[in-house]
């Protein structure tokens, strides 16, 4: 059947998308499906997904406007079958303070965050969290509008960074340790992958420049009952927030290896920099194989 692979978008990681789904439908083209790249941050999406008939749909959106359960609604009353994760998981994961709330209620260990607004009193916000602190926009990706925070005075240039992109903002507690990242595929852990920047903290030029010098680590160095306990973990988080097929979890492990839930990704990176492909590497999986496994779970 004919594949539709979805990217771009308008989200502020609309380049990052281009890339993976130039990577996804390349992927196709080379095991011979029948693929056609659409862009949907230009023109309407629905006359573009009927004037065609698809049998299947890749979504290689990444933020708002795609990876967040509304395109996935679209497909669900078009009748079109779609890689990943369905409209709740979506919604749910592209929101890290509801993501948050939900591990809470299940005892998942998350850091302890608070609500931003304009009436908050930072002095407060320390108080409970310590410094340094993370504020983050809570529905972007690829660290847009992040900033590490190690003074209470920084926290209104930070806050109002992450406004810019996001209604809701929230600050989180900085967990010092290593952070590591477990990719899901077919409702599987994949390799963990260790992360390490030279950066503050790892950010948009780390994820995506090539002279940042950060460093991706698989197989990860962790003992191997570690490795298995983080796995498990992310693979509980995933589903969750009711994400299905596959994804990516990030966590941190701090100096006492105790692990931290940071986020779900529900429509992870698959540029050349990504980590799923290389995760899936790890396990002896080639890209074009992954892009294939990814597909036949819809
Ligand atoms: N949000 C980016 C694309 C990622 O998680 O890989
Ligand atoms: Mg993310």
């Amino acid at each position: 059947g004919k594949v539709a692979v979805l990217m771009g978008g308008t989200s502020a990681e609309r380049d990052v998308s281009l890339k993976s789904g130039r990577a996804v439908l390349t992927a196709l083209l080379n095991q011979e499906v029948d693929a056609i790249g659409i862009d949907t941050g230009v023109g309407s999406l629905l006359e573009k997904l009927t004037e065609n008939s698809y049998d299947h749909v890749f979504i290689a959106l990444h933020g708002r406007g795609g990876e967040d359960g509304t395109v996935q609604g679209l497909l669900e009353q078009l009748g079109l079958p779609y890689t990943g994760s369905g409209v709740l998981g979506s919604a749910l994961a592209m929101d890290k303070y509801r993501t948050k709330l939900v591990w809470e209620g299940l005892g998942l260990p998350t850091p302890p965050c608070v609500l931003l607004t304009e009436k908050t009193d930072f002095n407060n916000v320390v108080t409970k969290l310590g410094l340094p602190l993370m504020v983050k926009p809570a529905s972007e990706g690829s660290s847009v509008g992040m900033s590490k925070v190690n003074d209470v005075v920084e926290i209104q240039q930070a806050y109002e960074l992450a406004k810019q992109f996001d209604q809701v903002v929230i600050a989180e507690k900085y967990i010092s340790g290593v952070e590591y990242t477990a990719s899901i595929v077919q409702n599987q852990s994949l390799p963990i992958i260790r992360l390490e920047t030279p950066r503050v903290f790892y950010d948009y030029e780390a994820k995506y420049s090539d002279n940042t010098q950060t460093r991706y680590i698989c197989p990860s160095g962790l003992a191997p009952d570690q490795e298995t306990t983080l796995q498990q973990l992310a693979l509980q988080a995933f589903l969750a927030v009711g994400a299905t097929g596959w994804g990516r979890v990030d966590l941190m492990c701090d100096a006492t290896g105790q692990a931290w839930l940071l986020e779900v990704n529900t429509v992870p990176g698959m540029t050349d920099h990504s980590l799923v492909p290389m995760a899936a590497k790890a396990a002896g999986i080639d890209f074009d194989n992954l892009v294939l496994q990814i597909l036949a779970s819809t």
